[in-house]
C-alpha cells in the first residue's frame, strides 16, 4: 500500500521530526511502498497537491535538516470538515483522492482540530466500510491536548520560553533603577507554557517572580498589588503571563486589545495581555515597565530545541506506522508517563474523540493559592521535557534548515 502524511494547526520545531519519524519508519517496511506529503494539511487532499517524499528526501542529510527544521515543511492548515451527516461532499472527494494515490494509512500530524478531522475521516471510512486508516500524531506547543502526557512541540517551546525569561532576567538587572518586565507566552486557554518559564528556578534563579495563567481567574488590581508587593523585594521584577488570561467574567483580560477575529475552529487570535499590562503599570506604578511577546519565535527557535522532545517526536511518528499497520484506526498516539525519575515514557493510543475538540487544562492543584505562581510538582512534570539540546547544522554561521 501506498500511506500518505500531512501536518495541520499552529507549527512547533518539533513537527517535522514527526514526520521525518514517519517517513524513515515507512521508507523500511517492505509493506509500503509510497509515502505522500499533502500540502497544507488536508487542503492537500481535497486539492490533490501531495508530494512522492523521496523525490524531495533525497538523503539522510535532507532528513537530518529536516529533523531541525522548525515550522511545517508541507505547510499547514486552520480547517474544519463539516459533520458528513450533514454533508459528505468533502469527504468523497478525499476518498476518491485517496484512491486515486492507492493510499492505505493516512497520518494527520496536528493538535486538538486536526484529531477532529481524524475521529470524522475515520468514523466516515468505518461507516462507509472503506479500508482506509487514519491515524493522529499529536503536536502542539500549547500541550492541551487530551489522552496523551504531553504533546510534541511542547518541550522545545518550554526550553526556550525558560531560557529565553532567563535571559531577560539578566537584561532587566543592569540598571540600579527599579522596573516590571511583562513577558507573553503562547497557550490559547491552557497555561503549561507559561508555566514553563518557572523551569529557571531549578538553576537557583528568582525570577520569573509572577506567573499567571489561564486556568487561574486574572485581576488586573491584584496584578497591580502584587508587583509592587514584589518590586519591595526585586529591583528588576518579570511578570510571565498566559496570552489568555481571563477576568472573572469569562472575557480576555486583554480582549479590548484584542482583534477579536476567529479562525475555522471559533478561536480567537489573542496576543496583546503584554502591552495591556505594561500600560497599567505604567499609569498605576510609573516605573520602568517593558513588554516582551514572544510571538512565534517560541514556537519555530530551532536552534535550542530539546533533545527530548525532538526525539520523541520522531518516536511517536515511526510507532505510529506500526501501529497504523497492525489495523488501528480512529486513534491519536499517545505518551504514557512510567516515571519522572528516571524519566521513562510509553507510547500507546487512545481514541481519537478523546483529544478532539477538548483541551487538557494546566492542574488547578499545580497554581498556587494566589494564582501567581507554581507548585513543585508542577517543575517536576517539566523538567524531563526541556533535557538535551540538539545542535543545528550550521553554514556560513547560520543554522541550516531544510525546505521542501
Ligand atoms: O495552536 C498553537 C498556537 O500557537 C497557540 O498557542 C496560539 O494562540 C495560536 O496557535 C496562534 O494561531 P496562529 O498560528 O493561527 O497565529
Amino acid at each position: 500500500m501506498n500511506i500518505a502524511v500531512a501536518q495541520s494547526g499552529g507549527p512547533t520545531c518539533a513537527i517535522n521530526a514527526s514526520l521525518a519519524g514517519v517517513y524513515n519508519q515507512a521508507e523500511k517496511l517492505n509493506e509500503i511502498e509510497k509515502i505522500y506529503g499533502s500540502f497544507n494539511g488536508i487542503e492537500g487532499i481535497i486539492n490533490d497537491n501531495l508530494t512522492d517524499l523521496s523525490g524531495r528526501l533525497k538523503s539522510s542529510e535532507d532528513i537530518e535538516l529536516l529533523i531541525r527544521t522548525p515550522s511545517a515543511a508541507l505547510g499547514s492548515c486552520r480547517r474544519k470538515l463539516p459533520e458528513y451527516a450533514a454533508d459528505s461532499s468533502v469527504y468523497q472527494v478525499i476518498t476518491e483522492c485517496f484512491r486515486r494515490y492507492e493510499i492505505g494509512i493516512f497520518f494527520y500530524i496536528g493538535g486538538n482540530d486536526s484529531m477532529d478531522t481524524v475521529a470524522k475521516l475515520s468514523r466516515y471510512f468505518e461507516e462507509n466500510k472503506i479500508d482506509i486508516r487514519v491515524i493522529g500524531i499529536p503536536k502542539t506547543i500549547d500541550n492541551d491536548l487530551c489522552g496523551t502526557d504531553h504533546c510534541p512541540g511542547f518541550g522545545s517551546a518550554a526550553k526556550y520560553v525558560a531560557a529565553t525569561v532567563q535571559e531577560i532576567t539578566r537584561d532587566s538587572n543592569v540598571y540600579s533603577k527599579p522596573s516590571v518586565t511583562i513577558v507573553e507566552t503562547m497557550g490559547r486557554h491552557a497555561g503549561w507554557l507559561t508555566a514553563a518559564s518557572g523551569c529557571m528556578r531549578m538553576n537557583g534563579e528568582s525570577a520569573p517572580h509572577l506567573i499567571y495563567l489561564p486556568e487561574h481567574t486574572f485581576c488586573g488590581k491584584r496584578f497591580l498589588s502584587d508587583v509592587t508587593d514584589m518590586m519591595k523585594r526585586h529591583k528588576a521584577v518579570i511578570a510571565a503571563v498566559s496570552e489568555g488570561v481571563r477576568t472573572s467574567d469569562g472575557r480576555f483580560a486583554a480582549e479590548d486589545y484584542q482583534s477579536c477575529k476567529k479562525d475555522a475552529f471559533g478561536h480567537a487570535y489573542l496576543s496583546g495581555i503584554g502591552k495591556y499590562l505594561e500600560n497599567l503599570v505604567s499609569d498605576r506604578i510609573g516605573c520602568k515597565v517593558r513588554s516582551i511577546e514572544l510571538n512565534v519565535m517560541q514556537r519555530c527557535s530551532s536552534h535550542f530545541a530539546s533533545l527530548t522532545d525532538i526525539e520523541e517526536a520522531q518516536e511517536i511518528g515511526a510507532a505510529a506506522v506500526r501501529f497504523g499497520l497492525e489495523g488501528k484506526s480512529g486513534c491519536m498516539m499517545s505518551f504514557r508517563r512510567v516515571s519522572s525519575a528516571p524519566y521513562r515514557c510509553e507510547i500507546v493510543s487512545v481514541p481519537a474523540e478523546e483529544a478532539a475538540n477538548s483541551e487538557c487544562f494546566f492542574p488547578m492543584e499545580w497554581i498556587n493559592d494566589s494564582g501567581n505562581d507554581i507548585t513543585a510538582d508542577a517543575l517536576e512534570y517539566l523538567m524531563p521535557l526541556i533535557q538535551g539540546e540538539l545542535n543545528p547544522i550550521m553554514k556560513n554561521g547560520m543554522p541550516q534548515h531544510f525546505i521542501v
